[in-house]
């Protein structure tokens, strides 16, 4: 493959080998991670497209200095830290690569749940404090266990069908899913209010918009069942994360499994001082053959793009 002419992108984020193989090839790739939302600004106007995953903020302001910018890809799922508002104002092309993370995340909230139910995170902490306290950390079966899943698109769907091979029982709560398609995997869709009620666990997969944040908030707490276990790998946000400690505190839920927080990294949260709430940093999309698949996935992305076709014909 040959250069298209004269294009340089900039790699704000790690991205894996694999994806910055396929641009070398054809573009002249930058690679800069860490820069102030100042520093990138500074430099962004050189550039023709933009990688990133979530750790840079793709602000108006850094896309209003992108006077060359054709493309911004996000290796990953969510677009939240992209002005796509801001991009499409200025005719650039937002692509993200969604399928390529769904194993990992799902995979991610399987372990969240087994380690909730059997206190592995908090097990294996006291023996390596040198004690050996068993009944200290007797768990719950999932077998037979209501597992409720909100938001039943890519990861929400490949969870129910884990849960259903450890026997549990799947409810689901997602306004664009039908009935018929659910029943077809063995999931019986119920509305919001009704599977909070039923669930003795229950796990969150849907993007953080208005309609989705804080639907586990004080109000909704107090209609589920006592002893609740709550997972969250998908957004900060969609948990009120102040309900979520009132209700642990009082012993309403039983515990709490967060990969996402309202604000990354939770520093000042007091969630981190409960024993009963488990928390990984931001990793549901962490393994190396997720970052290889979205790496791969924006930089065909971008090339095409660049190369005057679509970003999802990549
Ligand atoms: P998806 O688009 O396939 O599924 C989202 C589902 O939510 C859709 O089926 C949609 O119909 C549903 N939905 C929309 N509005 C809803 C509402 N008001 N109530 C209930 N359901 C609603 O997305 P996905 O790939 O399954 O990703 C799900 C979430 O996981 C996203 O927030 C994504 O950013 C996040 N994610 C996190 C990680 C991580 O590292 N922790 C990794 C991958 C994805
Ligand atoms: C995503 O939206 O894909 C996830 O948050 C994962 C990530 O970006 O690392």
């Amino acid at each position: 493959m040959g250069i298209i002419v004269n294009y340089r992108v900039l790699v704000s984020d790690p991205l894996a080998e694999e994806g910055l193989t396929i641009l070398r090839d054809q573009v002249e790739v930058d690679v800069k991670t860490g820069l102030t939302e100042d520093q990138l600004i500074a430099i962004i106007d050189q550039y023709d497209a933009l990688l990133v995953r979530s750790g840079t903020q793709v602000t108006a302001k850094v896309i209003e200095a992108g006077t060359h910018l054709k493309f911004i890809g996000r290796a990953g799922v969510g677009v939240d830290n992209i002005d796509t508002d801001a991009a499409t104002r200025q005719g650039i092309i937002v692509a993200n690569a969604p399928e390529g993370n769904t194993l990992a995340a799902t995979e991610h909230t399987v372990a969240m749940m087994m380690a909730l139910a059997r206190n592995i995170p908090q097990a294996n902490a006291s023996v390596k404090r040198h004690e050996w306290k068993r009944s200290k950390f007797t768990g719950i079966e999932v077998n037979e266990k209501v597992l409720g899943v909100v938001g039943f698109g890519r990861i929400g769907k490949e969870v129910a069908k884990r849960a259903i091979a450890m026997n549990m029982r799947i409810v689901a709560y997602d306004p664009f899913i039908s009935k018929e398609k659910a029943a077809e995997i063995g999931v019986e869709i119920m509305t919001m209010a009704e599977l909070f009620t039923v669930a003795d666990f229950i796990t969150v997969h849907t993007p953080l918009m208005k309609e989705t944040t804080h639907i586990i908030n004080d109000a909704s707490i107090a209609t589920m069942k006592d002893g609740v276990r709550i997972i969250n790998c998908a957004r900060g946000g969609i948990i009120d994360e102040q309900a979520l400690y009132r209700g642990l505190v009082s012993g309403k839920i039983g515990g709490a499994a967060l990969d996402v927080y309202e604000h990354e990294p939770p520093t000042d949260s007091p969630l981190i001082e409960l024993d009963q709430v488990i928390m990984t940093p931001h990793l549901g999309a962490s393994t190396v053959e997720a970052q290889i698949n979205v790496a791969i996935s924006v930089a065909k992305q971008c090339l095409s793009v660049l190369s005057g076709g679509s970003a999802r014909s990549a």
